[in-house]
């Protein structure tokens, strides 16, 4: 065996490695650009140069390692996924597609394919510090815009000076953007939900990515005093907040297919013996079928306002993402399935219901995702687990991958 080969014990190891770089120390948060993140570029960039690649960190804060192909200027392919994190997470979601993209350069081991790898480490995909998912992945293809460098964080630092801080230069952003001649985009990934486990598959083939909606509402009462205001003089936004919240779960329940979640409230003031006048809350809603994902949010909008009007409030919604659903490259796909058989497993195909990197990716280049049974179907939280004999099937799926593309005519006359 290679000295360099990178094993699925090691993979694992490397993802819990990088989860204690957080910003909390009670567990792994990692938001875009953070002061932990750098600690995770230095790792990356440590196991992708023993490997002969070069690596970079792009202005939008990506990380880039090129291994190049035969001849040297060969089209490339990248392979990545996502190094931020959502508060309180799990180690494995988006960091093991780049921990595995490094194994699959491992397994080569020196040898040089018709195209070059670039394995990507993408700055941001979850929405948290901003609100807006994808500040990574948009670098990529130029949509990484002046709306979205000026959005602000909790604390009024907006994107463009994130980057700054981070000693990085937002003018230098065109540069990240994708070469001419990148072949395709491969993504590893936890799946994050039950479906391989409950068909008993390591690896499945995501043949969709669902589309995506993420609203802000706020409702406005009157905040007043909890002892002396009858209930029927009262303009309570948590009450009002509550109705919806019971309403959005209800609409979800009866539309087949239909994810719909309320993931943060935020009552003003924020006192025992005080009514609130002000929620915050969040939405997100997805649905394979962009219709009825849209018509689904027309309805909770309509909703809020019928509750606000009956309760004497006011409520303003902000819409923060309005993502189409994503068809996989078919040819990818296809050849995934190929190499999940090649590696001993029957193929699961599947849409998937979390945004990932490839959808973002798949608006100029083919692109397709490889999942990885998820036990419990256990997510964004400090739970989540891979277990070792499916990370190693996914790295031999992957090598299998590696070797058809190399091969394939069709693949390679795609730019
Ligand atoms: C990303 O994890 C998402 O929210 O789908
Ligand atoms: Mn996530
Ligand atoms: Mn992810």
């Amino acid at each position: 065996m290679s000295p360099r080969l990178v094993g699925a014990e090691q993979v694992i190891a490397r993802c819990q490695q990088l989860a204690r770089f957080s910003e909390d120390s009670a567990g792994t948060r990692r938001t875009f650009l953070s002061p932990p993140m750098r600690e995770v570029h230095r790792e990356i960039t440590a196991w992708l140069q023993a490997l002969g690649a070069t690596v970079r960190i792009d202005a939008a804060g990506n990380l880039r390692g090129y291994y190049a192909g035969k001849p040297s200027a060969a089209p490339r392919l990248l392979i990545g996924s996502h190094l931020d994190t959502v508060p309180n997470a799990g180690a494995y979601d988006g960091v093991l597609g780049v921990v595995i993209a490094v194994a699959l350069l491992a397994a080569l081991d020196g040898e040089k394919l018709p195209f070059a790898i670039e394995v990507v480490g993408f700055s941001e995909e979850e929405g948290v510090r901003f609100g807006e998912p994808f500040i990574g992945s948009r670098a990529l293809v130029g949509r990484l815009d002046d709306g979205l460098l000026n959005r602000q964080d909790a604390n009024g630092i907006p994107v463009r000076q994130a980057i700054k801080d981070f000693g990085l230069a937002p003018k230098e952003i065109p540069e990240a953007r994708l070469e001419t001649n990148t072949l395709a985009y491969l993504e590893f990934h936890i799946e994050q939900g039950p479906v391989l486990e409950a068909a008993a598959r390591p690896l499945g083939a995501v043949e969709a990515i669902a589309g995506q909606s993420r609203l802000k509402l706020t409702f406005l009462g009157r905040s007043n005093h909890a002892g002396t205001t009858p209930m029927h003089l009262r303009h309570d936004a948590v009450a009002a907040a509550a109705e919806w919240i019971s309403a959005v779960e209800h609409l979800a329940q009866n539309v087949p297919g239909l994810v719909a979640t309320v993931g943060k409230v935020e009552a003003k003031p924020g006192a025992t013996n005080v009514i609130a006048g002000e929620v915050l809350l969040t939405l997100d809603v997805r649905h394979s079928s962009d219709k009825v994902r849209v018509r689904a949010v027309d309805d909770l909008i309509r909703k809020s306002e019928e509750i606000a009007d009956r309760r004497g409030l006011k409520v303003h919604q902000g819409v923060m993402l309005d993502q189409a659903a994503v068809a996989m490259d078919p040819f990818l796909v296809s050849q995934i399935e190929e190499a999940i058989r090649q590696a001993g497993c029957e193929p699961h195909r599947m849409v998937s219901g979390a945004g990932h990197d490839a959808m973002i990716l798949a608006e100029q280049i083919p692109a397709a995702m490889i999942f990885l049974r998820t036990p419990g179907g256990i997510s964004h939280d400090p739970a989540e687990s891979v277990a070792v004999e499916d990370v190693e099937k996914a790295i031999e799926c992957g090598v299998h991958l590696l070797h058809h593309l190399a091969s394939s005519p069709e693949f390679l006359k795609r730019t």
